[in-house]
């Protein structure tokens, strides 16, 4: 692969935070009243959405990241290879992955670009400068 294709285009990036929007009105979060939407880009090309999920026991919720990780595999399979995250939230808010969803984002995208929100604006960062020193087991 080479290094454009890795790129990810403007307009990638914003048909992903335009779908991941649309996955932010579909968040269970009663506890919260914080919607937040993830969109993945696959190596393959192929846009995966998630929600937040919360639980009336709080630990149990899911954050909108790990919740379009988990349905892209659902839906394709293990072989996931995220090229690009985008997180949005329903109060324009910073809102960086939690270290929780950074370790997952790593697992299948040691290689990601994650766009979020940060104090200073949108933000576009690789994954291990969010999170230097990521798990492997092998
Ligand atoms: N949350 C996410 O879904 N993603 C993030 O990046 C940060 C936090 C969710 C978890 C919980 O449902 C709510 O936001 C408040 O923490």
């Amino acid at each position: 692969m080479t290094s454009r294709e890795k790129t990810v285009s403007t307009r990638q990036n914003e048909n992903l935070l335009r779908v991941a929007r649309k996955a932010m009105k579909r968040a269970y979060a009663p506890y919260s009243q914080f919607r937040v939407g993830a969109a993945l880009l696959t190596a393959k090309g192929k846009v995966f959405t998630g929600c937040n999920v919360e639980n009336a026991s709080y630990g149990l919720s899911n954050c909108a990241e790990r919740t379009a990780i988990f349905a892209a595999i659902a839906h394709s399979g293990p072989e996931l290879n995220i090229r690009a995250i985008a997180v949005v939230n329903d109060q324009g808010v910073p809102c960086s992955p939690c270290g929780a969803c950074r370790q997952v984002i790593y697992e299948f995208g040691p290689e990601a670009t994650v766009f979020f929100q940060s104090s200073k604006g949108w933000k576009q960062s690789h994954i291990t400068e969010l999170l230097p020193e990521g798990f492997r087991l092998k």
